[in-house]
This record gives structure tokens, C-alpha cells and sequence, in this order.
């Protein structure tokens, strides 16, 4: 274009023919020329006022939640806890198997054989006294006072067998209760009346014989009165 209106005042310079004369005519303008090069960078511009001081009311808004991390290893074991309080009383267990049998010969051992070597009547409602021990486990019989003392608690066999020269009743006592009594009338001379029971006895408790007014129980040659008690079972 910019070629075409060159062309284009050529033509109309060629076109006036003559040299300008004293009343010229005013040409036309000019063709603009190409835009100038960017000016240099100016001088760097004075330093700004200080900005307001920072306030948390500034603060940006509050971002959203982010993802939950992925988990951490595992922490060491901690200190041991104070003991709890002890649990309640379990049930009953099973019964166990029986034990092994025990030493009977030492540890339970109970039996007594007294004898009255007397022709005299005891005293009647009175304990009888055997006066003569033949067997006599740890003194259990007491002679001052013709009662066995229970030493060990258990099933007891206690029995007697009397000579009587009149009519004769004997009752066993365990503490104030009469366990048995046994009377016999006299159809001879002499004749022999026993009687004998299994009592359980608890230890303390205190075994003797006692005739009522038919007291002719003797402990003469050839006609005895034995008094024998021993433990069956201990427990
Ligand atoms: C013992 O009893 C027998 C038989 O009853 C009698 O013959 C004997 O005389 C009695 N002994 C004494 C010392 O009384």
C-alpha cells in the first residue's frame, strides 16, 4: 500500500508538468513514517509508604479438612497396670480321686481293754471303775474316773461283758445320754452279761457304764467284767 501511494505521487508530481510558480500549490501530506523503536527503561521510581501492620482478623479464610493420613506404626508397650480387684469365688470343682491309704498305725489309733479285779459291787448311778488296764491307747480310758475320753473323732465300737453274781443293769453313756442298757436276772451262780454298740463320737465327748440299783457286777478269778472300746473309723 505503502508502495501504491508512492507510485501515486510520482504520478502526480510527473503530472503537474511545470515547475512550481509563484502561487504553489500545497502538496499533499505526507505518508505517515513506521513507529519508533521502545524507548530505555526510566530511573526506578521511589520507595512506597510502609503497609498496615498484619492483623489475625486478616487472616485467610479456614482451608477444608484435609485426607486422614495413613496410620503409624505401632507404639511401644506401655508401663504394667495396678492389679484389679480379685474375681468372684469360682464354682465347686470335681471331686479328686481317693488318696493314697494312710498310716493308720500312727496317726489313728484308739482302743482300750479294762478289767475290774474286785469282788465289791460298784456304786450304783455311779460311772463303773475299771480298776486294770490290759490295752490302753495314749491313756484314753481314765481310770480315776471310769469315763473313755474321745481323743480322736470317729466311729467307736464299745461293748462289755460283766460277770454278776445278782441281778445286774448296765446302761452306756456317751455325755448325758444312754446309748443302750441291758438287764439280766440272775438263773445261776454266776453268769456273764454283755451288750455292745457303734457310736460316733466327737472328740471331747466322754464314754462310761453305769449300773442302776441291780449293780452285782464282780471281777473275780474265773468270772471277769471287761470294759473294751476302740475307733472303727476316724473322721
Ligand atoms: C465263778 O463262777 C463259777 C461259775 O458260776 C463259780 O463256780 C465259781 O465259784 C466263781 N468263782 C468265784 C471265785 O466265785
Amino acid at each position: 500500500m505503502i508502495v501504491g501511494l508512492l507510485l501515486l505521487s510520482l504520478l502526480l508530481l510527473v503530472d503537474s508538468g511545470e515547475p512550481p510558480c509563484s502561487s504553489p500549490i500545497p502538496g499533499l501530506p505526507g505518508i505517515p513514517g513506521t513507529p519508533g523503536r521502545d524507548g530505555r527503561d526510566g530511573l526506578r521510581g521511589a520507595k512506597g509508604e510502609k503497609g498496615l501492620p498484619a492483623h489475625f482478623n486478616m487472616a485467610g479464610l479456614k482451608g477444608e479438612k484435609g485426607m486422614e493420613g495413613p496410620k503409624g506404626p505401632l507404639g511401644k508397650n506401655g508401663p504394667k497396670g495396678p492389679p484389679g480387684t480379685p474375681g468372684e469365688k469360682g464354682e465347686r470343682g470335681p471331686r479328686g480321686d481317693n488318696g493314697m491309704p494312710g498310716n493308720y498305725k500312727s496317726q489313728y489309733q484308739s482302743a482300750f481293754t479294762v478289767k475290774r479285779n474286785t469282788g465289791e459291787f460298784p456304786e450304783a448311778n455311779a460311772p463303773i471303775k475299771f480298776n486294770e488296764v490290759i490295752t490302753n491307747t495314749e491313756n484314753d480310758y481314765k481310770r480315776e474316773t471310769g469315763k473313755f475320753v474321745c481323743r480322736i473323732a470317729g466311729l467307736y465300737y464299745l461293748v462289755y461283758h460283766a460277770s454278776q453274781s445278782q441281778n445286774l443293769c448296765v446302761a452306756l453313756r456317751v455325755d448325758d445320754d444312754i446309748k443302750a442298757s441291758f438287764c439280766d436276772h440272775l438263773s445261776n451262780t454266776h453268769q456273764v452279761t454283755s451288750g455292745g454298740v457303734l457310736v460316733q463320737l466327737k472328740k471331747g465327748q466322754e464314754v462310761w457304764l453305769v449300773a442302776n440299783d441291780y449293780n452285782a457286777m464282780v471281777g473275780i478269778e474265773n468270772n471277769d467284767s471287761v470294759f473294751t472300746g476302740f475307733l472303727v473309723f476316724p473322721g
